[in-house]
């Protein structure tokens, strides 16, 4: 079966369990045709993924892992553990988790391994800072994170891409529909070469950065894009059920 395109939700350090209601609204707005066309996620706070997990009309997952199924690794959660309350995918090396906390491609790689270990599905993260944009190297950059981050193993069943240009998060501002495009056809190239045609070519590889109602519909519509990673615009239904939207028939 092919995969659905996907909306995809970070809530980043944001929502307690008075969240389920948006979740709830986020549910209802999210009709059975809308479900033949999209498939919806939100990646909250771990601490409300049993929680939020309890209703099965939106997947629920985690913004990150530890590469080891168990330790002693103090603060830290595993794959198996987010498995476990109910997880279906995982967010590995999003930009702020490289930035933050120093992680390289290669922990990235491991976290994803980590991800099919346990079940779930590794959302692997790339995009180039502003420097690397005005540098030209957009594409050299992002080959390599791809190269470097996605596991030999990976698979269209349990890996997506997520491209992120860093200085598109949260700042309201996004690459024009050409770059996008540009960039999404090099990601694709990259994994064709890699995993083959077969895998290749049916891998999703989302867009994140700056999504929202307004402008998802032109984003979406990309060739190559086959979803959102949205932040921001997916901490309320109205924002987020407005960018699933766009696939309405
Ligand atoms: P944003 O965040 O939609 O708020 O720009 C995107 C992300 O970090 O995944």
């Amino acid at each position: 079966m092919t995969n659905r395109p996907l909306v995809a939700g970070n809530w980043k350090m944001n929502g307690t369990s008075a969240s389920a209601a948006e979740l709830e609204a986020m549910g209802t707005g999210y009709d059975s045709a809308l479900a033949d066309n999209v498939e919806l996620l939100i990646c909250p706070p771990a601490l409300l993924i049993a929680q939020l997990g309890s209703q099965d009309k939106i997947a629920i997952g985690a913004q990150n892992c530890h590469a080891k199924e168990s330790g002693a690794h103090t603060g830290d959660i595993s794959a198996e553990m987010i498995r476990d309350a109910g997880g279906k995918y995982v967010i590995v090396g999003h930009s702020e988790r490289r930035e933050d906390h120093g992680e390289t491609d290669a922990d990235v790689c491991e976290k994803a391994e980590a991800a099919y270990r346990a079940g779930l599905i590794a959302i692997v993260c790339v995009g180039e800072v502003e420097s690397e944009r005005r540098a030209g190297t957009t594409l050299e950059v992002v080959t390599k994170q791809v190269s470097a981050s996605v596991p030999a193993g990976a698979t269209a069943e349990n890996t997506v891409i997520a491209y992120e240009p860093v200085w598109a998060i949260g700042t309201g501002l996004t690459p024009t529909p050409a770059d996008v495009a540009e960039v999404h056809a090099s990601i694709r190239a990259t994994l064709i070469k890699r995993f083959g045609g077969d895998v290749g070519s049916k891998m999703r590889i989302l867009y994140g950065g700056s999504v929202k109602p307004a402008n998802a519909k032109e984003l979406l519509a990309v060739k190559n894009v086959n979803g959102a990673l949205v932040g921001g615009a997916s901490l309320k239904a109205a924002d987020f059920l407005g960018i699933a939207e766009a696939y309405r028939g």
